[in-house]
């Protein structure tokens, strides 16, 4: 039977809630809809960026002390205009939506203590737009001892099947970290995080120019990359471990690069993204023939020809040259996994995140 869901995914860059319709039964991609997007404001920002700071001590899953209540409230408000500005915008009936999917927002991510915490008030979204909400999907794959990401590869395959190109073929996603999917024919899914992605160099733009994020990678397009930099900072033992593995959005926040010019940072920040994605290709069971980039790094063409040169001779396209939307792609993927959990399928598998055995998951909130 197939499904009419909309994903909203809220990532680790803090950048606002992607919102993305598809047809699916949880297995095939029957069509893409719609996708939209809402920024938080500097404000929300702001309230979100302290919660991951005080989430650092987070005891236990369910527990919002101090900023962090206030935190999921914005989530959780934010999430519902996504929901009604698109329905209004692209003329949809919550009738004609049998689900959502709700990723939240992760303000601590720490498999090794089995504990993932996403923020936003499932059941008050579901009362507000009316519409039957999943959510919690990282949470029983930690419980059983996985590593509760990444949760893109499922939906990256049934992306890759519909595509028939000869493989191996890897997607990544370059959002807050980078993420990866190795897909082989029909049988081999690998998946991990590799480390940085948007998160270091947004972090650095806003201390030195007070932007966001270097524009399409025109800072880093001037500068130099420090080379010696990038090969200390791999050093980093995360680098060396063979897939699954995880991360957390401030896991390597204690690389600090020192008395560099704007440019020259941006261009060595994006150069370490880089090579932390291709550092991968050892680790991996064969070469990859292509790589298809995904995520708000795709939209920085300075990362887009680092790869290129650090991945040659495999080629490397951005996924909206396929056809697909580098933007939509992760909520996309939460639409596809509250069907696929609605129908009990896995989420995850021993090879995406570490799980004993392949896992479904995601919890049912009704309006
Ligand atoms: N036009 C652009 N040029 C360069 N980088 C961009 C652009 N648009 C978005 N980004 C980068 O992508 C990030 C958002 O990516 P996204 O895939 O939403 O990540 P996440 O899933 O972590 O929220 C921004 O913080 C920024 O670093
Ligand atoms: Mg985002």
């Amino acid at each position: 039977m197939m499904l009419t869901t909309i994903g909203l995914m809220s990532g680790t860059s803090l950048d606002g809630v992607d919102v993305a319709l598809i047809e699916t039964d949880g297995k095939r991609i029957q069509a893409f809809g719609p996708s939209g997007y809402r920024p938080y404001t500097e404000r929300e920002r702001g309230v979100l960026r302290q919660a991951l700071a005080e989430a650092v001590h987070l005891p236990e899953r369910d527990a919002r002390p101090g900023v962090l209540a206030e935190a999921e409230r914005i989530v959780t408000l934010a999430h519902a205009e996504a929901v009604s500005s698109f329905r209004a915008q692209n003329r949809i009936a919550c009738e004609d939506i049998d689900i959502v999917g709700f990723h939240g927002q992760t303000v601590l991510h720490r498999p090794d203590r089995r504990l993932t915490v996403q923020i936003g008030d499932a059941a008050a979204l579901a009362k507000t737009i009316h519409i039957p909400v999943m959510y919690d999907f990282r949470a029983a794959d930690v419980a059983a001892g996985g590593q509760g990401a990444p949760f893109v590869p499922v939906y990256h395959r049934a992306l890759a099947q519909s595509l028939q190109r000869e493989g191996p073929m890897v997607v990544v996603n370059i959002g807050g970290v980078s993420n990866i999917t190795y897909i082989d024919g029909a049988d081999t899914l690998i998946a991990c995080d590799t480390g940085p992605g948007n998160a270091l160099l947004d972090d650095f733009m806003f201390r030195m120019t007070g932007q966001r994020f270097d524009c399409e990678g025109r800072m880093a397009a001037q500068g130099a990359a420090d080379e010696a930099w990038v090969a200390r900072a791999l050093e980093h033992p995360f680098f060396a471990l063979p897939p699954p593995k995880s991360l957390d959005r401030n896991d390597f926040a204690s690389l600090t690069l020192h008395e560099k010019s704007p440019a020259d940072g941006a261009a060595t920040l994006t150069a370490l993204t880089a090579a932390a994605i291709a550092r991968i290709v050892p680790l991996l069971p064969k070469v990859p023939r292509s790589w298809v980039v995904a995520g708000g790094g795709a939209r920085n063409l300075t990362m887009v020809r680092m790869l290129r040169e650090r991945l040659a001779p495999a080629t490397v396209e951005a996924a909206d040259a396929l056809g697909w939307s580098a933007d939509a792609i992760e909520a996309q993927a939460f639409g596809f996994l509250a069907a696929r959990g609605l129908k009990g399928l896995p989420l995850s598998y021993p090879a995406t995140t570490g799980v004993p055995i392949p896992m479904t998951g995601g919890v049912i909130a009704r309006p």
